[in-house]
């Protein structure tokens, strides 16, 4: 951020020498009124060295100098540059130590010895290249030193997710879903953001809670591989099945206290009554009437006895 005048301040820059040119003309014109005795101004000091009456002597005073000033604490830089203080407030992360720290020398910038680049911290006075050697140019990325954890979404980032997040590209790519097309930076629109899914999608059923989407159902960079928990909420079952959802809501059978995801614990899949259930009847029984709900109809809502009813 090296300091110029664009051509507003230029032009600022001329007229204000101007108008200072034409102030120092007024005064001039005033002195040659007052100063009679000719040209050249009064000086401080007469031809045997002694003060011109009037001015007033300025008397040292060596205490002054007597300690070695303490240097400046950030506060105190903060007091001047307060923008820089609060960036690395804010965002400074590991970069919160004392200013002078990074910076050895300051307040020395001239402009007309064009020093700015010798004066300012540079990146390998501390670090090596901690990404690799196709990631040395730190400041493509890392665009305000005393900002280190706000990471610009910047081309150059957008460029690089692979190469640092290599297992989610390949995640990605290695199960094939509508996610794949969808490019990182359109869910993660900040670095490190994880995006809701109702930001892009609508939720199964009004009230569904969308920060466990991914954990519960879909994981998000392989959407279509849906795995799920034996107890995740039957309620999201019902929003796409709805009337099985209903019968089993109502059933008076002990399998209403089933969750759907403790039958079905994959999706789609059928279980076997046996994975739950002992033989319950004779085997002669189950050889005339081999399948289970040819008696007990729908594991939905298998009929029993109801007393009372
Ligand atoms: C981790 C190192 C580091 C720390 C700590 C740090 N700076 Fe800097 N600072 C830099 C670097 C690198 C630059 C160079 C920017 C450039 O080249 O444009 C810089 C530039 C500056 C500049 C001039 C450019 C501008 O943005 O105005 C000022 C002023 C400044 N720092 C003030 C501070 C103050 C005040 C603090 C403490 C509150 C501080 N810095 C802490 C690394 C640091
Ligand atoms: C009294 C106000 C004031 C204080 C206190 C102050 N600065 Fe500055 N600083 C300035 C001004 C004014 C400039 C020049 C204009 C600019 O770049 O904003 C400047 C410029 C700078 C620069 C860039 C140019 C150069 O010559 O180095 C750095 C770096 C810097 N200051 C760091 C610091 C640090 C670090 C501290 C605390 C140790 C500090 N300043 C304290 C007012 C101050
Ligand atoms: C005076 C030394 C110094 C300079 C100069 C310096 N750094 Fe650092 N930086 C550090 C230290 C120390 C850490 C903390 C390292 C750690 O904890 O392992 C750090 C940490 C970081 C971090 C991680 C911040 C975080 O909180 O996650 C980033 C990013 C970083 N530096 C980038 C840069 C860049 C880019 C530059 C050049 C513009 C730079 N640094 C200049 C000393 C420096
Ligand atoms: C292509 C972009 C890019 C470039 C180029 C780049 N970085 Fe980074 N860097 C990042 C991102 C993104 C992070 C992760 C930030 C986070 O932790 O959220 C990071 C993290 C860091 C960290 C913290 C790492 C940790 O494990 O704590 C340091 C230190 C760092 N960078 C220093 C540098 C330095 C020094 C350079 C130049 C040699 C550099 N980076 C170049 C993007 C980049
Ligand atoms: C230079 C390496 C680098 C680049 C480039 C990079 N990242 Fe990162 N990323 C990191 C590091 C390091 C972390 C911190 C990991 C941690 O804290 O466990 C991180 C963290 C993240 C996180 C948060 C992880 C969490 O658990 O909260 C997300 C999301 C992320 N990156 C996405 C991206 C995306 C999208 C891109 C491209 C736009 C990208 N990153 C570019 C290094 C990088
Ligand atoms: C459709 C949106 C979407 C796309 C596309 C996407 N992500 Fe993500 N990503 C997410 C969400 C949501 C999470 C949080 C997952 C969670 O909460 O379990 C996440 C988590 C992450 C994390 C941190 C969590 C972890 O498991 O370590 C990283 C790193 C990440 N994504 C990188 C990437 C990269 C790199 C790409 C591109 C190759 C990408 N993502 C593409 C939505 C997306
Ligand atoms: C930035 C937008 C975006 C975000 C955020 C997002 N998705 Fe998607 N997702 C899409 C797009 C685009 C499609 C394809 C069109 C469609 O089905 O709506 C899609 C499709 C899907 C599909 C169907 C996959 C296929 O291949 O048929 C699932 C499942 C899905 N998303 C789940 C999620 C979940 C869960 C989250 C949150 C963790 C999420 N998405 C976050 C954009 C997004
Ligand atoms: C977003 C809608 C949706 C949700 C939510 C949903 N399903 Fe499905 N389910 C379907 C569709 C569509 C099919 C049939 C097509 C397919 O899977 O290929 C199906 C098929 C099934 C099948 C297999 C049907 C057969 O004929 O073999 C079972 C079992 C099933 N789902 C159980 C569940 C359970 C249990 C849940 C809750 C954990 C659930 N589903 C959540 C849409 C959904
Ligand atoms: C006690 C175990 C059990 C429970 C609990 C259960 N199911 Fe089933 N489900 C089955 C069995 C067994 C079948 C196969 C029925 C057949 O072969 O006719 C089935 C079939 C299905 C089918 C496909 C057949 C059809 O009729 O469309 C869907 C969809 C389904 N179940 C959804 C659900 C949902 C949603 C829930 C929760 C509301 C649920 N199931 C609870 C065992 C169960
Ligand atoms: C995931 C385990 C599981 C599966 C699979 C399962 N059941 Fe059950 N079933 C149960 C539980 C738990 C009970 C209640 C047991 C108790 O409380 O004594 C039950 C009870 C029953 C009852 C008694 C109902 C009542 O209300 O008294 C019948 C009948 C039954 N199951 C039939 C079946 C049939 C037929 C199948 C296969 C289509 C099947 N079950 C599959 C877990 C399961
Ligand atoms: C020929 C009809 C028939 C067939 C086939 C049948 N059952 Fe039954 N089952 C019944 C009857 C009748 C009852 C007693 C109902 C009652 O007492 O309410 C019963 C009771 C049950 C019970 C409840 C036992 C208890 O102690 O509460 C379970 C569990 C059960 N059957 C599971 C199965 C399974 C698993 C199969 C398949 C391997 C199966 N049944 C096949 C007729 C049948």
């Amino acid at each position: 951020m090296r300091p110029q005048l664009d051509n507003l301040g230029k032009l600022l820059a001329v007229l204000g020498m101007a108008a200072a040119l034409l102030l120092m003309n007024i005064g001039f014109a005033f002195s040659l009124d007052t100063n009679i005795q000719g040209d050249a101004g009064p000086s401080p000091v007469v031809e045997n060295g002694a003060w011109q009456p009037g001015f007033k002597i300025i008397p040292t005073d060596a205490g002054m100098y007597a300690k070695a000033p303490k240097p400046l604490t950030n506060v105190q830089c903060g007091q001047c540059h307060t923008e820089i203080y609060h960036d690395l407030k804010s965002d400074g992360g590991r970069h919160r130590f004392s200013c002078q720290g990074c910076h050895k020398r300051l307040h020395e910038y001239r402009p007309l010895k064009n020093n700015w680049q010798e004066l300012m911290p540079k990146c390998n006075d501390c670090h090596t290249v901690p990404h690799g050697k196709n990631m040395a140019d730190c400041w493509a990325c890392h665009n305000n030193p005393h900002a280190v954890t706000r990471i610009p979404m910047n081309e150059a980032v957008v460029r690089s997710c692979n190469f640092c997040h290599g297992d989610k590209f390949e995640e990605l790519r290695k199960f094939p879903s509508a996610h794949t097309k969808v490019a990182c930076s359109k869910c993660h629109t900040k670095h490190g953001f994880l995006p809701n899914c109702n930001a892009c999608h609508k939720s199964h059923y009004a009230g569904e809670n969308f920060a466990t989407c991914a954990s519960e159902c879909h994981p998000v960079h392989r959407p279509r591989e849906i795995s799920y928990k034996r107890d995740v909420n039957a309620r999201t079952c019902g929003a796409c099945h709805e009337k099985i959802y209903v019968r089993w809501l109502k059933s008076p059978s002990k399998h209403a206290a089933v969750n759907c995801a403790a039958c079905h614990g994959k999706h789609g899949y059928i279980p076997a009554c046996s994975e739950c259930h002992p033989q319950p009847h004779s085997k002669k029984l189950l050889d005339k009437f081999p399948k289970c709900l040819i008696c007990h109809l729908d594991p939905h809502d298998p009929p029993v006895k109801q007393r009372g009813r």
